[in-house]
């Protein structure tokens, strides 16, 4: 950082004391993201290798420690799947039945979650699905939704951050047949490319460091990754190339776009848009995927980009990122490229039973966010917060109600927002959704349904994805039940309570 950068950061600190001071938090440093040489091939996750056993495709994942070069010449002390840093990427065609054994040799408890995933509570890999070390866990269902770029990662209730910090994550892209007939780059890590942004603090040793000094809504780093590799480039060898962001972050909001061209965005969180959308930049919040195409000319450079992201109305943006701008992957095209159409599908893409419809809601629901606390309360792993009806359409309705960033998450579904303050979604809201910014002051109307996979014991969870205040307790349990059943909100005889 420099000497200019660092008076001007010091003096928002300061700012930040007094604006701050009245909602009782401690303002963190303030950030700066370092900027490397792009000169590291950037690293594509493998596909992960799956046998079908009696008609079940399982894949088999085992989370471990090892050490990675996250920066060049540093070798850092870091945890992966089937390797030292995040994971293999799992695929599978809508209609499959599938299934994940999950070995743990971390060494301490932790639990793997399917985010974005349509399935049973008891597979989801949340709190209540923990995985002790050295054993060995088999979550089993039928995937029954859009094709999308969902993920996975550890979800044991406290240590969330700290898990998916050290390097626990990875990709899980669904198919179906209107995502494969569609004009889109699809050719895994040679147009179609996952690119997992995240942020890391490291000391000069390399060690990966993880604080708490009281920082809103997190804290952020200064060295960015993709795929684990700080400084990537990738060569290019198509007209235009499809990338899978991820926002894979603990607290830092982005906002991705290209300096010297704009984007087709053609995806959010749960799949498609009804078509493609030209965009400048993309924010996303932790959890948050997008799916954009961008087009090369042969010969040519450019740079995925972090411009200064408009937070909304936060207390201090520049305390939360908002001020930063980066590079953070460079795409460098051959000098012959080959040819790749328009992204464009047709209106088949979207099957009529996954349609989510208004005039079907028949419950609403309230969710007031403060700094930690959903409608008042602090996650309790032993009550249930809410009990909703399959088969029931719902609208959530979502408000921020303080001057603090959130990233709101549903486990289950993919939901769509119906309106932020009253207003149609910006069109990056406007495709299927299961984790959305949450501006400070305003409300979101989600609609979603619960379609099936009952259980009158193991809740799904919703909560904050910035994920310190997930850890910190911002988070709430819900049943999906019959109609008729007796389970109601409130402390349940199932759960163990652990606080
Ligand atoms: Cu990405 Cu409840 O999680
Ligand atoms: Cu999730
Ligand atoms: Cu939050």
């Amino acid at each position: 950082m420099s000497r200019a950068r660092t008076t001007a950061a010091l003096a928002a600190v300061a700012a930040a004391a007094v604006t701050l001071a009245g909602c009782g938090m401690i303002p963190g440093s303030v950030t700066g993201v370092d900027e490397p040489e792009f000169t590291r091939e950037l690293v594509i996750p493998p596909l992960a290798e799956s046998d079908v056993v009696d008609g079940v495709r399982t894949f088999r994942l085992t989370a471990q420690r090892g050490t990675s070069e996250l920066v060049d010449g540093m070798t850092t002390e870091t945890w992966g799947f089937d390797g030292s840093y995040l994971g293999p990427t799992l695929r599978a065609h809508r209609g499959e039945k599938v299934a994940v054994e999950v070995t743990n040799d971390v060494g301490e408890t932790t639990t793997v979650h399917w985010h974005g995933m349509h399935l049973p509570a008891a597979m989801d890999g949340g709190p209540h699905q923990t995985i002790e070390p050295g054993e060995t866990w088999r979550p089993t269902w039928t995937i029954d939704q859009p094709a999308a770029c969902l993920w996975y990662h550890p979800h044991l209730h406290g240590k969330t951050e700290e898990h998916v910090y050290r390097g626990l994550a990875g990709m899980f892209l669904l198919d179906d047949d209107a995502s494969r007939a569609a004009d889109l780059p699809s050719e895994y890590g040679v147009d179609d490319l996952p690119v997992v942004v995240q942020d890391k603090v490291l000391d000069d040793d390399g060690r990966l460091v993880l604080e708490d000094d009281g920082a809103e809504p997190g804290q952020l780093g200064d060295t960015v990754l993709v795929n684990g590799v700080a400084g990537a480039f990738q060569e290019v060898t198509t007209e235009r190339v499809r990338l899978r962001l991820l926002n894979g972050s603990s607290a830092r909001t982005y906002s991705l776009g290209f300096a010297d061209r704009a984007m087709d965005l053609v995806a959010t969180d749960g799949g498609l848009l009804d078509a493609p959308v030209r965009l400048d930049h993309v924010r996303l919040a932790p959890g948050e995927r997008a799916e954009v195409v961008v087009r090369m000319a042969p010969g040519g450079t450019t740079r995925l980009r972090s411009s200064e992201a408009d937070l909304g109305g936060v207390a201090a943006p520049f305390a939360m990122g908002g001020n930063d701008a980066f590079d953070v992957l460079e795409l460098r095209a051959a000098d012959e490229l080959a040819p790749s159409p328009a992204p464009a599908w047709g209106p088949s893409a979207h099957a009529e039973e996954d349609a989510l419809r208004e005039e079907d809601a028949t419950v609403t629901r309230t969710f007031e966010l403060d700094q930690r606390r959903i409608n008042g309360e602090l996650m309790d792993m032993g009550r249930i917060d809410e009990v909703a009806t399959v088969g029931d359409t719902e609208v959530w309705e979502v408000r921020n109600t303080v001057p603090m960033p959130h990233s709101f998450h549903v486990h289950d579904v993919q939901f769509r927002v119906l309106s932020v303050d009253g207003e149609p979604p910006p069109p990056e809201l406007a495709g299927p959704k299961d984790t959305v910014y949450v501006e400070p002051r305003r409300t979101y109307r989600l609609l979603l349904r619960f379609e099936d996979y009952t259980d009158d014991r193991v809740p799904f969870m919703y909560h904050c994805h910035m994920l310190r205040h997930e850890d910190e307790g911002m988070m709430g349990q819900f049943l999906v039940v019959e109609p008729g059943s007796d389970a109601v909100p409130g402390r349940s005889p199932h759960l163990a309570g652990h606080g």
